[in-house]
């Protein structure tokens, strides 16, 4: 985010982004605040899981699944007296992290050049085949020294060389799968004061000995060098001796900014391009409801008044209603019907009522991050704070699905307060269950672990059920909602309406603009979960929700619009499944990017990605249709109020 911009615009909007504290700002985060180590003081290095990775000669995502870094075919060193999990936040477990103890022994200051980290491993022939079919699939280690990822330096194009956190279990020359059993690690270190020193960057380069060998006691090893290479073979065993190096040096970034080169914004040109392309959108979807809200309607108004007052005119000195009362057409007709309840008012209000709390929940998180409070160097604090913000916000679902439900003159209450906290939870986290059976039918790593799940029921039964119900209480306490104009008895019939305004085409039409506003900033976001690398393009983020909750609602209050004109008056669910349609988009979005930038060696991989595409897409449906739904219903609810209406 450091970077001159030639446009007036665009240092507007990098002065935007630049409230935002970066993890460069002088204060520290709970949980980060520095340690200072004396010269030759232990400095931790703990383990990860292993993951999927995107290198420059080979984009492509090849697998979902994470491992254990003790996975057993790995057969990776081992700490004496067996591996520790070091304590992790909710959030970051969730997102995957499993961060364990190692053998390593970093002593602050002191350069090793070559170490043994255990006695030699042997890797049998299945072991070699399984490492082997990873390194293939372009695995990452991810290790963590002082709360920092071990990183390796990437340059692309001109821009600056960056630290990319993870680095490689092996490397394929030709199609010769090498693995890594030799690691250089360079650690930064700052002096914050007399014999005080700080880790302040950790790069990594692996390495692939076939020779290195280890000397019996301790952890005495020659290490071999490039020039044989070690290749585990399948049809035997293979003798491995993993060793390491340590070199520190000394550099002069202060603790405080230690993150920066870790956050690289790839291709920032391409998230301002997308910014001002949705701004435009905005801008001009703006102006034209406004024109309508503004212009087209007052005249309406003003019309529909004077007929009103002529037709009475007329009554009084002919004592009959004259003709001109005909002209009467348009979104009036309907205000006898307007404020019909929707088929299926319960579920209408149910899902709405979700739609609030997620819209609470994405709305506030994005705020959070933008004030810093989800640095990267605070793990697992993003899926913490959606969690909390989700349980908390279970009062607003209820709340507001109770008085919908109470405007729509629903009569099944229970369930109503039933509905709102189990139906979506319920079918999340059946789906989410579902989906892990596939990893832990895997032995892959990444699955959540039971105890995890239990907890996230716990939490959501005793803290997230609760404030529903006490907010669908209290939205039922409340008076009900007027509506302006009386509904009559019996129904109007519907004009048939052609073109643009039936279901699909309105929706296919509609939700392509919220969709644009977003795209870009998707793009990021499935990269980063699919590759597990750190997002943290809040301030793009920020913006782009912004962006689009604007396209969503005036897109629906325009197509609302022209639907009442046609005299149709079935706005409530269509106002929901016109901004929802974006999801559509959304998962096409994802299966576009399945095609150009995955390629699964299983059947199980494509499975999870699908299943995690769709789920994340009817979350997006529901979140931007209770956009539409709002925005109409406040729409509708302005525009009869404005009328005369005997
Ligand atoms: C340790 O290695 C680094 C990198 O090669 C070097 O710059 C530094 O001077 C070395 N430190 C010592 C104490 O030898």
């Amino acid at each position: 985010m450091r970077r001159s911009h030639a446009s007036p615009l665009g240092a507007l909007v990098a002065s935007l982004l630049a409230l935002a504290p970066s993890p460069g700002s002088a204060f520290y985060f709970p949980g980060v605040a520095p340690t200072s180590y004396k010269t030759g003081d232990t400095v931790p290095l703990f383990v990860n899981h292993l993951t999927p990775a995107n290198s420059q000669s080979d984009p492509k995502l090849r697998s979902v699944f994470s491992f254990d870094y003790y996975h057993p075919p790995f057969h990776f060193c081992r700490p004496e007296g067996g591996p520790q999990y070091i304590r992790e936040s909710l959030g970051s477990i969730l997102f995957g992290d499993r961060i364990q103890t190692s053998p390593f022994e970093l002593k602050m200051g002191q350069n090793e050049s070559c170490k043994a980290l255990c006695s030699t491993q042997t890797f049998a022939a299945l072991d070699s085949k399984f490492v082997n079919s990873r390194i293939f699939q372009g695995y990452d280690l991810n290790w963590l020294i002082d709360g920092l990822p071990a990183a390796q330096l990437v340059k692309v194009g001109d821009d600056d060389p960056f630290y990319s956190p993870g680095f490689a279990l092996g490397t394929v020359e030709g199609d010769q799968p090498r693995f890594n059993n030799h690691y250089d690690i360079f650690i930064d270190y700052h002096e914050a004061g007399p014999d005080s020193f700080r880790v302040v960057g950790v790069l990594l380069s692996p390495f692939s000995f076939r020779e290195s060998k280890y000397n019996g006691e301790g952890q005495q090893a020659t290490c071999g060098d490039q020039t044989a290479p070690l290749v585990l073979v399948e049809n035997g065993n293979t003798e491995v001796t993993f060793t390491y190096g340590v070199y520190w040096r000394l550099s002069s970034t202060p603790f405080a900014t230690r993150w920066d080169k870790y956050l690289h914004v790839y291709d920032a040109k391409i998230h301002w391009f997308s910014l001002v392309n949705s701004a435009v959108i905005v801008v001009f979807l703006i102006g034209m409801v406004s024109t309508i809200l503004v212009r087209t309607l007052k005249k309406d108004i003003a019309r529909y008044n004077r007929l009103d007052q002529l037709a009475l005119d007329d009554f009084s000195a002919n004592g009959t209603m004259e003709d001109g009362v005909q002209e009467d057409s348009g979104w009036k007709l309907v205000h006898g019907d307007v404020f019909r309840p929707p088929k299926n008012p319960l579920f209408l209000a149910v899902i709405v009522g979700n739609g609030a709390q997620l819209f609470m929940m994405a709305g506030l998180t994005i705020a959070f991050a933008l004030l810093g409070f989800l640095s990267p160097s605070n793990r697992g604090a993003l899926g913490t704070v959606i969690i909390i913000f989700y349980t908390l916000f279970g009062f607003i679902g209820g709340y507001v699905s109770s008085r919908l439900y109470k405007f729509f003159h629903g009569e099944s209450w229970k369930l109503c307060f039933f509905y709102t906290p189990v139906a979506l939870p319920a079918l999340v986290f059946a789906t989410f269950f579902l989906l892990n059976l596939f990893v832990w039918g895997r032995g892959a790593s990444g699955a959540v672990p039971f105890t995890t799940m239990l907890v996230l029921v716990i939490i959501w039964f005793v803290i997230s059920v609760p404030l529903s119900l006490a907010g669908s209480w209290f939205g039922f306490k409340q008076p009900v909602i007027e509506s302006p104009v009386h509904t009559n008895q019996i129904p109007r019939q519907i004009p048939p309406s052609g073109g643009y305004l039936r279901p699909i085409p309105s929706m296919a039409l509609a939700g392509v603009l919220p969709f644009g506003a977003i795209f870009v900033e998707l793009y990021f976001i499935m990269n980063s979960i699919w590759f597990s690398k750190v997002y943290y393009m809040f301030g793009f983020l920020f913006i782009c929700y912004g962006l689009m909750i604007m396209t969503s609602a005036a897109v629906t209050v325009l197509m609302i619009y022209f639907l009442l004109c046609a005299e149709n008056y079935h706005w409530q669910w269509r106002s929901f499944c016109t901004a929802g349609a974006s999801a559509f988009y959304v998962f096409a979005s994802a299966l576009l990017y399945w095609a150009k930038d995955v390629s699964f060696g299983s059947w199980t991989s494509g499975v999870l990605y699908l299943g995690y595409s769709a789920l994340l897409s009817l979350l997006f449906f529901i979140l931007t249709g209770t956009i539409g739904f709002f925005a109409s219903w406040l729409f509708v609810l302005k525009i009869y109020k404005s009328i005369k209406v005997d």
